[in-house]
Order: structure tokens, then sequence, then C-alpha cells
């Protein structure tokens, strides 16, 4: 069995080759299901032509206190329950998401600071569905330097705060979700085996979420990436992502392959963004491989963006369709435009082992002591903002004062 390390520990050496596994995984979703049926309310659109052409039947939608970075923390804790480590054990938060909070601060570091992982870097990941395998890939490149031991990925969105819900070419695809994996060094062979990242940014105006980025602000005259497009409102050319999508997925997953040495017939699972239930069929035929060989849980959580692949990933474990020894593949495309593939051996070195008590304990202490500190910081900033603006101000009553003290009336 893989014996990963699991916990913060001296950077290994860099003469010994260093492997960088999965060693947890979970979910964050929102409670709220959304029918297509619902969605005939205010969409024009059919339960019948969603699920033909898309094989989505339905997707969670986030309530008004669920956010991305709330999402994001659960997912996150359920992966670090399962990896069984603390939060003070994590080197590195990347959070891949294309409806962050803000701009700046990243989503990753509000997640930090409420998991309490004081010693972690964060930062937020761009590259729309496919970041998620272009983070993980990010983190693994870390590990296997050996500057880091141990990373917490997440894949995490709220799309139906940015979706046009007027447009029924975007509003029948898109719901709200978070996956999180944790990457551990070891010295164990396995992990991430290869990954292939790639972009097109000719295809820029495919897809997008037009913002008020720094050149909108300042006036100068843009690509056209935004043009004719709603501000804050997602906008996609569905025909041509859907025929770029094929393109790539097959061609990518080979040439990871490639890297890692090994064949499609290695693979006993690819679990590929859930964009179109009809992509995946056909980039199945242009692999030649059996539809089955794809995960595919669409139906129940539609387009999640960078969380699809992490969420479908928990899935496919739950389900014993991935064991320890497994090489698969994780396959992303989006907006950018953006492509990557991954090859995973499969390793669960814990699974014997799995959330001691006394760890669980320290992980909930953790959050709760989080939580106050975050809340006790700002308390106090706010309070020192209150008393230097008095401060001004008394200062100004005692110059008029003695002003008024020397003064003949
Ligand atoms: N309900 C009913 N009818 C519809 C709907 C709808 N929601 N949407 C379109 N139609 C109609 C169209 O008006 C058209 O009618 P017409 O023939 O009378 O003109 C007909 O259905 C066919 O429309 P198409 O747009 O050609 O439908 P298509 O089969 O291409 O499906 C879809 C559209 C589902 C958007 C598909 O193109 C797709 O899945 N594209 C890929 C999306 C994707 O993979 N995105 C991934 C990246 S997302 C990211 O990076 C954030």
């Amino acid at each position: 069995m893989v014996k990963a390390k699991t916990t913060a520990s001296p950077r290994p050496r860099n003469t010994e080759p260093i492997y960088a596994h999965i060693v947890g995984w979970g979910v964050g979703l929102p409670e709220r299901t959304m029918t297509n049926d619902d969605l005939t309310a205010f969409v024009d659109t059919s339960d019948e032509w969603i699920k033909a052409r898309t094989g989505i039947h339905e997707r969670r939608i986030a309530n008004s206190k669920e956010t991305t970075a709330t999402l994001g923390l659960k997912a996150a804790q359920a992966a670090l329950n399962i990896a069984d480590i603390l939060p003070t054990d994590i080197d590195l938060i990347i959070c891949a998401t294309s409806s962050p909070e803000y701009i700046f601060p990243s989503t990753a570091s509000v997640i930090q600071a409420w998991l309490g992982a004081s010693n972690a870097g964060a930062f937020d990941l761009s590259a729309a569905c496919s970041g998620f395998v272009y983070a993980v890939d990010m983190a693994a490149q870390s590990i296997r330097s050996g500057s880091i031991t141990t990373a917490v990925v997440i894949g995490s969105e709220t799309f139906s705060r940015v979706i046009d819900w007027t447009d029924r070419g975007t509003a029948i695809l898109f719901g709200d979700g978070a996956g999180a994996v944790v990457l551990s060094a070891s010295s164990i062979e396995g992990g991430v085996l290869s990954s292939v990242l790639r972009s097109d940014g000719s295809g820029a105006e495919m897809l997008g979420i037009p913002t008020v980025g720094s050149i909108d602000i300042a006036d100068i005259p843009t690509i056209g990436v935004n043009e004719g497009h709603k501000m804050g409102k997602m906008h996609m050319n569905g025909g041509e992502v859907f025929k770029f999508a094929i393109r790539v997925i097959g061609e990518s997953i080979t040439q990871a392959l490639d890297l890692a040495g090994l064949t499609v017939a290695d693979l006993k699972l690819i679990v590929p963004h859930q964009a179109n239930l009809r992509i995946i069929q056909a980039a199945a035929r242009a692999l030649k491989v059996d539809e089955s060989l794809f995960m595919c849980n669409l139906d129940r959580f539609g387009n999640t963006s960078a969380a699809s692949i992490p969420i479908a990933l928990c899935e496919a474990v739950a389900l014993g369709r991935v064991v320890p020894g497994d090489n698969i593949a994780f396959v992303g495309f989006g907006g950018g435009l953006t492509w990557a593939s991954m090859i995973v051996q499969w390793s669960d070195p814990q699974s014997e082992d799995r959330s001691r008590l006394l760890t669980r304990q320290r992980r909930e202490i953790s959050y709760r002591v989080a939580w106050w500190r975050a809340r006790l910081i700002r308390i106090s900033r706010q309070i020192d903002d209150l008393v230097r603006r008095i401060r001004p101000q008394r200062g100004r009553m005692e110059r008029l004062r003695r002003n008024m003290d020397r003064s003949d009336f």
C-alpha cells in the first residue's frame, strides 16, 4: 500500500524523487436543487430539450448565504477529514474559480483564514472550466520540486450569480458547487504522473464574463472580448465551444498518456469536465473507448465549471469506480480558451487509519479558533479606526480651548 506523508515534515532532500499523491477529497454542494421544470417557469425551454441536448436533469443553486468561499470551505474541510491532517499542515491553497467573490482578496485567502491554515500561501487560479486541472498541476509541481509538502486544491463556483437568466443558451447549463483535493508529498511512486496544459486566447470572445477590468476603467480600446455583452453576465457561443471541446478532449488525453508512458487501455476511468453528455459521447467515440470509461454526473449537477471534475471524482471514489493503483485521467476545457489533461495513479494511503478522533477534534477547534480570530481582529481594527478618528477631534478641541484661554474675552 502506498504510504504518503500527510503531515508537515522537513522538506525531502532534492536528490530523492518526490511524488504528489491525492490523499483527501471532498465536496461542498448547495442544498437547493433546481430541476429543468423549475427553469421553464422563467426560461423559454423544456425539460425534454435540455435532457436531449445536454443530459442535464437538475442542478444545485446556492442560497443567499452560500458563496464561492463558503462552498469551497465545505469542500476543503471534507477533504482535510479524509486526508486526516490539520489546517496548520497546509503549505498552499489554490482555488480555481471564475466566480470569485472579489478580484482580490482571493477566494483562496478567505478560505485560508476560515480554515485557520496559518502556514499556507493562498491564491486563486483563473482558467475557467480547466482551472481545477491547472491548479492540481501547479500544486503537484510545487510538491515535486520539494518546496512544499501539502497543498489543498479547490474548484468552487457560484455561476448562478453570473448567469444571464434570460439567455436560454447558457441558463440551462450551469449549477453551483465546490470540490477539493489534498495533495501530499511522498517518496512512493505514483500520484500525478503527467499533465498537459494548453490555451488558445484567439478564442477569447467565444465565452466569458465581462467585468470591470483595468482597461475598461481606463477607457482603452479592447480586443472586443466584452463587446455586445452584458457586464457581469456570462455569454457563450455554444456551438463553437462544443466543436472545440470534442477536438481537444481526445487530443490532450492522448498527449498526457504519452507523457506518462501509458495508453488509453491503461486507464480505469476518465473524469471529464461535466459540460454536456453529447460532448462526452463524442469524445468517447474520438478516443475509440466505451462511454462507460467516462465518469458522468452532470445529470444531477449540470456544469459547475472548475468544480465539476472534483465533484465527479468524489462520486467516482464513493462508488468504488476508482481504487488504489488505478490510472485515471482528468480533462478540462473552457473559457480562455483553455484545456488541460492529467494522468493520476490513484492511491489511498490512509484507508485503514482514517480520521482519527483526536485529529478530527483538533481540526474542529482550529476552525472555531479561526472564526473567532478573524472576527476579533476585525473588531480590534474597527476600534483602532474609531480611536484614531476621535483623537484628532480631541486635539482640535484642546487647541480651540487653549486659544480661547489665551484670548482677551
Ligand atoms: N431550450 C429550447 N431550445 C433551445 C435552447 C433551449 N435552452 N437553446 C437553444 N435552443 C434552440 C435554438 O434556438 C435552436 O433552434 P432553431 O434550430 O430553431 O434555430 C435549436 O435549439 C438548436 O440550437 P443550438 O444552439 O444549435 O443547440 P445545441 O445543440 O448546440 O446545444 C448547447 C446548445 C447546449 C449550449 C451546446 O452548444 C453546448 O453544450 N455547447 C458547449 C458548452 C460547453 O461545453 N461549455 C463548456 C465551457 S463552459 C466554461 O468554460 C465556463
